[in-house]
């Protein structure tokens, strides 16, 4: 039997049937965040009650659900619906997870969904995300070289790109960084965890020439070293990659480059003129 083929069997399985005037209902009831600036009332928790016959297997059909079906004010990010785009991360039974790649059917009858958390709302489940744009664009994601390669393609052996892997199927959902403790309490100065796998994507890319630059840029107390290393990011990660791992390995190259020895010495030097 196929992968798919088994994923429905065991999906259509897991949903729970209710009896309800006589008839079979297989029921889920999504308790959703909802708050609209413009009403200028409370933000509340509303419950639809969907019918899983009538829905596609996942939380983001659900929503689809509601809001063509009961409510079109109703909003939330999505685009690609197979878990590519990352626009579709909310927080789902307290989880910060992708609409689009996790299952409507379980032991639960109820669903509940936030925004993504410690993050300013724009409307429903849409949160504000140029803060962590911002931070992405800081890390200079792109390749840094001041030597061109002669009208050739920057080449890279077959070891140098098995480097990347882990690191460059990040989709920039922003479900790490919005489950660390770090970046809930320092947002504008902590890069938080997806700006920082990010640069070290790019810090061991064999063709960028902007190490240095990087690890000077990265060498500080809020940008790199507010990760405490508690691990939410990890374990959060719908694409299964190592954010945690990434910023240690970055930690390391900062202390051992020269930049770091220099500032040291740099220190050492001006207290003991100080002194
Ligand atoms: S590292 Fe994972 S959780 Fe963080 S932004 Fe990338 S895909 Fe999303
Ligand atoms: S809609 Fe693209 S990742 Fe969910």
């Amino acid at each position: 039997m196929s992968f798919l083929k088994r994923l429905q069997t065991t999906l259509l399985s897991n949903r729970k049937t209710v009896t309800k005037n006589g008839a079979n209902y297989d029921v889920k009831h999504v308790r959703v965040y909802r708050w609209d600036p413009e009403k200028g009332e409370e933000p509340k928790l509303v419950t639809y009650p969907i019918p899983l016959k009538e829905c596609g297997p996942m939380v983001l059909d659900a929503l689809f659900k509601i809001k063509n079906e009961v409510d079109s004010t109703f909003v939330f990010r999505r685009s690609c619906r197979e878990g590519i785009c990352g626009s579709c991360a909310m927080n789902i039974d307290g989880k910060n997870r992708l609409a689009c790649l996790t299952p409507l059917a379980g032991p639960k009858q109820t669903v509940t969904v936030y925004p993504l958390p410690y993050m300013y709302v724009i409307k429903d489940l849409i949160v504000d995300l140029s803060n962590f744009y911002a931070q992405h664009r800081a890390v200079k994601p792109w390749l840094i070289r001041s030597t061109p390669p002669g009208g050739k393609e920057g080449l890279q052996s077959k070891e140098s790109r098995l480097k990347l892997d882990g690191l460059y199927e990040c989709i920039l959902c922003a479900s790490c960084s919005t489950s660390c403790p770090s970046y809930w309490w320092n947002p504008e100065k902590y890069l938080g965890p997806a700006a920082l796998l990010q640069a070290y994507r790019w810090i061991i890319d064999s063709r960028d020439e902007g190490t240095m630059e990087r690890l000077k840029f990265l060498d500080d107390d809020y940008k790199l070293y507010r990760c405490h290393s508690i691990g939410n990011c990890t374990r959060t990660c719908p694409k299964h990659l190592d954010p945690q791992a990434a910023i240690s390995k970055i930690k390391a190259l900062v202390e051992s480059s020269p930049n770091k020895v220099m500032s040291i010495t740099g220190k050492k030097a001006a207290a003991a003129h100080s002194s």
